[in-house]
């Protein structure tokens, strides 16, 4: 009797523990990103409650303060289900936000805290159990509002992730920008996310509360500067009514340190017939622009700054008039260096139709940008893509990080172009990692690529999808992006956990599977698009799905062939001496290094070689097997994020979790394809055999050339 009651007493709690594991957490739509603030457990909850009984901010509160004070009330809301009051007096118990303007004794010569606070800058903040006044209390500490308010953020993130209270932390850059690829119809470049958030037509007078949570949001990460528009701009963007909009939206962005930039056709008084010329040695085209940033500023006082793509991919620039870069961004700079504003000029530089025909596209933005060093006014940023080709899913760092001693800015993509839009999982973090730790080998001892940067932008992927970024997995490439342009040190798979923690939940049996799954997935898209250094072999046009064999559109360079340059005697893109000689353009220690197949790096051997089918690769495979080795585990790991995503359906909200289970299944598709194309097609241009083991594509050749994407979104 005994043993039967103990037994369904242990069948009963056995019973009871698999439904309460099996109860999935109420559904979320993603529209609260990573500040979520969900109800903390019990223990919890106690500790925070013990660190701010009061929450007291001497003085008078600012817009900025008010945020953070406002953040506060959100935040501990939701996490303890009730927010302390704002009180005047400091207290034991108090969570005090307090600048040495606010509280004087923080600089007194006597402050343990002061040489600290000295070395944060003005948007650094420190976060303190300390004694003040007598009392013990949590300290926000900061030379300014901003960086309370970054600190309140930090804060909030180091409850919700459960960590320990971070001590101090200082941005490296003070340029911390989103690039908006956004139309003024509301299309979006290279968006994947629905259409732009900016509703310019609405503007200026209704204000979505979309800007205000998008500020918060960037806040949270120390992003500070916003470029509104396409970098394909329009002249209307600096037309009254649109600078007027443009203001509108600074002025919801403000409060949280973010500054608002436009990218600025380089033909605009021209196609507003306010010029005969776009001329930027013209004393017309001079007095324009000097006009039209005075205008500006008279509207936007804390205007940032222009963006400009010129003599790229057809758009208009100073080559027109055969004047050089240095000497449009110049022009530009001369206009808005009164007003302190900045201009951001881009290198993505390819030849204008018709010239350079036959030179390698890799080599045209460092030969464009290199002889004009030393040129630029000193408000002029070159903003460089991450690799010399275009956001590839991966590339080698470009050759002009390190090579100027003009400041450079780097520019991701956040947004998926070439690697799934957002219907395929891939975190970005370990890309952008990869790319700030390359060493540039341009100093003794090495330097690495975060370390030539003096400002980072990344290409949005935010639109007016609920979850803002178009998956839910796609929200971490924003908040990774975030977070390494306020720390170029921070660790790919740190920066996941504390994503994974806030958007999921602090609990190990979640985190830790979705870190990992986060880790694997870039490397992933890369394995099953374009392995071992093949780049560009996307669809025409849109850049989804594989196209390998496209040979005829009008530019060689935008052929896939071009890239690949696969035939019967091997594959690759020889960029050694012996070929394009692209890598001269890199210092001479890593242009040694990667002269040699055998000391390159396998990751980027086909970008700077091209090898024979039967060169012998590290493994003992020749390079055919290698390639479609990698081909192999490309389809094999999509198809292990989908499985690993679905043993943790019991502990993710059924919406969410059916919401990505759906894109890892689309995933396994795209992986597919991938794989059995690009195996079809370089089959038919290598004349090999499959090796044992290896399964044959599906379909004929004929068949995947046939597959077309009609409508794939973003492409304009
Ligand atoms: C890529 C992208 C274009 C974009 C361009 C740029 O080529 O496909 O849509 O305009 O980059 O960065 O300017």
């Amino acid at each position: 009797m005994r043993f039967s009651l103990s037994a369904a007493l242990a069948a009963l709690l056995f019973t009871l523990a698999a439904t309460a594991s099996a109860t999935a957490p109420p559904n979320e739509d993603g529209y609260d990103l990573w500040l979520r603030y969900r109800p903390l457990d019990k223990s919890a909850q106690a500790s925070v409650q013990a660190q701010a009984r009061s929450i007291v901010l001497p003085g008078a509160a600012t817009p900025t303060t008010q945020a953070a004070l406002d953040e506060l009330q959100k935040g501990l809301g939701g996490l303890l289900g009730r927010a302390p009051a704002p009180a005047t007096r400091i207290a034991d118990g108090a969570l005090l936000l307090a600048t040495p303007a606010r509280l004087p004794e923080l600089n007194s010569n006597t402050s343990p805290l002061r040489a600290e606070l000295a070395a944060l800058g003005n948007e650094g903040y420190l976060l303190r159990q300390t004694r003040v006044q007598g009392h013990n209390v949590t300290l926000i500490a900061a030379n300014s509002d901003i960086g309370l308010l970054y600190g309140t953020y930090a804060w909030l993130r180091d409850i919700g992730t459960g960590a320990k209270l971070e001590a101090s932390s200082a941005p490296t850059l003070q340029l911390r920008l989103l690039n908006h690829w956004d139309n003024l119809n509301r299309t979006v470049e290279r968006g994947y996310s629905g259409q732009s958030i900016w509703d310019w037509w609405a503007l200026p007078d209704i204000k979505d509360q979309r800007y205000t949570d998008y500020a918060r949001a960037n806040a949270s990460l120390g992003i500070n500067g916003t470029v509104l528009n396409n970098v394909n701009s329009k002249p209307e963007v600096l037309t009254a009514p649109f600078i007027a909009k443009a203001a509108a939206i600074a002025d919801v962005l403000r409060p949280y340190g973010i500054k608002v930039y436009l990218s600025a056709r380089w033909s605009t008084p021209l196609e507003l017939k306010e010029t005969s010329t776009a001329d930027p040695l013209s004393p017309e085209v001079q007095a324009w622009w000097k006009r039209k940033a005075d205008e500006i500023y008279k509207t936007i006082p804390d205007f940032g700054g222009f963006v400009v793509k010129a003599n790229s991919e057809g758009q208009p620039g100073p080559q027109d008039y055969h004047r050089t870069h240095a000497d449009g961004a110049n022009m530009l700079a001369a206009t808005l260096a009164p007003h302190k504003g900045i201009v951001m000029w881009r290198a993505f530089v390819y030849a204008p139709k018709g010239t350079h025909i036959g030179e390698d596209r890799a080599k045209q933005g460092f030969d464009e940008f290199k002889p004009l060093d030393g040129q630029f006014a000193p408000n002029v940023l070159v903003q460089v893509k991450n690799g010399a080709i275009d956001f590839q899913p991966r590339e080698p760092f470009h050759p002009l990080f390190g090579a100027l001693r003009t400041p450079v800015m780097m520019e991701f993509q956040i947004t998926k172009e070439y690697l799934g839009f957002s219907t395929d999982m891939a975190y970005l973090g370990t890309m952008f990692e990869e790319t700030l730790q390359a060493d540039t080998m341009t100093a003794a001892g090495g330097r690495t690529v975060a370390k030539t940067l003096s400002g980072i932008a990344g290409v949005s992927n935010i639109g007016t999808d609920r979850n803002w970024a178009g998956s839910h997995f796609d929200q971490a490439n924003w908040y990774a992006f975030g977070r390494m342009a306020w720390n170029q040190q921070a660790k790919a798979k740190d920066v996941a956990a504390e994503w994974a923690a806030l958007t999921f939940g602090a609990d190990q049996r979640v985190v830790a599977p979705i870190v990992k799954m986060m880790m694997e997935s870039r490397e992933t898209v890369v394995n099953y698009m374009t392995p071992l250094g093949l780049h560009h072999i996307m669809g025409t046009g849109h850049h989804h799905g594989p196209a390998p064999w496209v040979d005829n559109l009008e530019r060689p360079d935008w052929n896939p062939v071009y890239y690949h340059r696969a035939g019967r005697d091997g594959i690759g893109f020889d960029r050694t001496a012996k070929g394009s000689n692209a890598l001269a353009q890199y210092a001479p220690e890593f242009a040694r290094q990667y002269s040699d197949p055998k000391t390159t790096p396998e990751q980027f051997l086909l970008w700077f070689h091209h090898l024979p089918w039967d060169y012998k690769m590290r493994s003992g495979r020749t390079l055919w097997a290698e390639l479609l080795a990698h081909y192999d585990k490309g389809l094999a790991d999509a198809r292990s994020l989908h499985d690993q995503w679905v043993a943790l359906k019991p502990l993710i909200d059924a919406r969410r979790y059916t919401e990505e289970e759906q894109r890892l299944t689309r995933q396994m598709a795209n992986a597919l394809l991938w794989r059995d194309a690009c195996i079809a097609y370089f089959q038919s241009v290598s004349g090999l055999p499959l090796p044992a083991g290896v399964k044959a594509p599906a379909h004929s050749l004929e068949y995947y050339k046939s597959v077309t994407f009609p409508y794939a979104p973003g492409h304009w």
